[in-house]
């Protein structure tokens, strides 16, 4: 960690919180291991917050992210990523808008699909929960 924000820990946690409510906005949805927030700072962005270190699904969609970003035939499917925190429990993510019925052809590595692991986003329909994913792109983007 980084002195400075070590010493920021240090302080009085109202600051703590006064830091967290400059990004944090409206709460948008919680799933298996991560509650997702708009962020007041930049509309086009959603913050994940991972609630504890067991899943890493943060890590994993960002490695995944950082695998399809330069080829658009992947890329296309997946919510864009624009940040990981140096601890992995808070990802910036491109924020979509909910659906309520899927494409009737998707690619088959994006897994388990449900309608609220998609959303719209730029008008076309992105993957925004990957973070389960990593074992199989690994395998289906070779
Ligand atoms: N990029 C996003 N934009 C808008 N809403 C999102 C985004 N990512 C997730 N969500 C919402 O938050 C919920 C929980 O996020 P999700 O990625 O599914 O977490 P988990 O992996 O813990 O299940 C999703 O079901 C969806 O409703
Ligand atoms: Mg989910």
């Amino acid at each position: 960690m980084k002195p400075e924000i070590a010493e920021i820990l240090e302080w009085d946690p109202v600051i703590r919180a006064d830091f967290i409510s400059i990004f944090i906005g409206a709460l948008i949805d919680t799933g298996l291991s991560r509650t997702v927030y708009g962020c007041r700072t930049d509309n086009s962005l959603v913050i994940k917050i991972e609630r504890d270190d067991y899943y890493k699904q943060n890590v994993a969609e960002w490695l995944i992210w950082d695998h399809v970003a330069h080829n658009e035939k992947y890329s296309k499917w997946f919510a864009p990523c624009e940040w990981l925190s140096p601890n992995g429990r808070v990802l910036l993510q491109k924020r979509t808008f909910p659906i309520e019925t899927l494409p009737k052809r998707l690619p088959s590595y994006l897994g388990d699909q449900k309608p609220e692991n998609f959303g719209l986003y730029k008008g076309r329909v992105v993957c925004h929960d990957y973070g389960m994913l990593w074992g199989i792109l690994n395998c289906a983007l070779k």
